[in-house]
């Protein structure tokens, strides 16, 4: 059964995997690369804002990340990433300091929601919010706002930690000054240099408020807004929207990293089980029946995954949605559910990355 699995997860992954060839690096900040790719053959479809799942193998080991594109669809001839160095990050290290021009990656076709559809008759106003490396997938959706939607006007607010840091610093300033009505480019510095004479500080419920404030609200812009950084800028900025009575369909989120999923990963490891214990569970992966055993400290994805069955992944973090699942029978215990909206999960949608099995006889389709 287990070579069963493995001949078909060869197949699938010999097939899915999308090649893409390294056009060019290029150092933004000390600790941020963009590395932009060849087009392939046809050329790659996304929209703005969704994210590429790089797939490398580390010492014999496949693993996965994700990386929003930061380039537009409707303005760059070539599509892009850019990584921000994590302390001790194994993908974001390599990717910064290994990559070169020529050199051939694998990834899995464009996915994400953190994305919108644009109109020539559209007249919105987008309010960006963005922090560290946050800024990439807001970058790809702010070009495509300012090249096809000429009513739309755009105020980004980007919160960085010093002048050094800024990411995409010249290219911001380049398209402020090219469209001077539409855009307009807040920085906010938790720790700047004594020159500097913008907005300071960490960002808090205060200086958001005020930083919102200055944007120009008019009744005939249909307001939406674009979040994506680290909890704490993501945290202050969603509590002051929802203050403010704005409707939260209008706010698009994307985190790159939860802390819940991690600290759940760590007492998993630790033996830290929480009452859970060894159960078998069935998968129905596209149509076809298959059981498999989880123990406490697994999750129901590294589980499949460890007993051979080709489940789709990409963040391994409860954030991507990659890895969506329903719970057709049973119960499962998320760590994380970022990624599901509250319909899906009244619904039964589980993210399998960071679901335990907490019942008998649990049965999940993944399609
Ligand atoms: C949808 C999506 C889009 C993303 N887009 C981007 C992008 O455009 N650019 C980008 O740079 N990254 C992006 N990320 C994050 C990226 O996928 C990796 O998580 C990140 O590069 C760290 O991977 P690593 O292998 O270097 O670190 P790992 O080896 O996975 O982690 C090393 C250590 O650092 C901790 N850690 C990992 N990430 C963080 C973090 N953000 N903050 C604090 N601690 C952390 C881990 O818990 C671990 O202890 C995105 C993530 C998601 C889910
Ligand atoms: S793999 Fe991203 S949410 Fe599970």
């Amino acid at each position: 059964m287990f070579n069963l699995f493995k001949k078909k997860k060869e197949e699938v992954k010999k097939t899915s995997f999308l090649p893409l060839k390294v056009r060019e690096v290029v150092r933004e900040t000390p600790d941020t690369v963009s590395i932009y790719f060849e087009q392939p053959e046809p050329a790659m479809d996304y929209k703005p804002g969704q994210f590429l799942t790089l797939v490398m193998d580390f010492e014999g080991k496949e693993d996965r990340r994700s990386y929003s594109l930061c380039t537009s669809p409707f303005v760059d001839p070539f599509p892009g990433i850019s990584v921000k160095r994590v302390t001790g990050g194994l993908f974001s290290n390599f990717l910064n300091e290994k990559v070169f021009p020529g050199k051939t990656i694998n990834v899995l076709p464009p996915m994400g929601n953190f994305t919108v559809d644009f109109h020539s008759k559209n007249q919105r106003h987008y309010i960006m919010v963005a922090g560290g490396s946050g800024i990439t997938p807001i970058m790809g959706i702010l070009k495509s706002v300012l090249v096809n939607e000429p009513n739309s006007i755009v105020t980004l607010i980007y919160c960085s930690r010093n002048e050094n840091q800024i990411i995409f610093k010249n290219q911001l300033e380049m398209l402020a000054k090219a469209n001077p009505e539409r855009l307009k480019v807040k920085h906010n510095l938790s720790q700047p240099s004594d020159s500097w004479k913008g907005f300071k500080g960490r960002l808090n419920k205060d200086s958001f408020r005020s930083l919102v404030s200055l944007a120009e609200y008019e009744q005939r812009y249909e307001e939406i807004y674009f979040l994506c950084g680290p909890d704490g800028i993501m945290n202050t900025a969603k509590e002051v929207l929802m203050e403010q009575g704005v409707d939260e369909a209008r706010i698009h989120e994307e985190s790159f990293y939860s802390a819940a999923a991690e600290q759940a990963k760590l007492e998993a490891k630790a033996g830290v089980t929480k009452g859970l214990l060894t159960r078998d569970v069935k998968i129905i992966l596209e149509g076809e029946e298959h059981m498999i055993t989880v123990d406490p400290s697994k999750t129901i994805l590294e589980a499949g995954l460890e007993q051979g069955l080709n489940m789709p992944y990409s963040c391994q973090s409860g954030l991507c949605t990659a890895c969506r699942g329903r719970v057709l029978q049973g119960q499962v215990k998320m760590d994380e559910d970022a990624g599901l909206s509250k319909n899906e999960i009244d619904e039964g949608f589980i993210l399998c990355c960071s679901s335990r099995a907490a019942s008998d006889d649990i049965q999940i389709t993944i399609e």
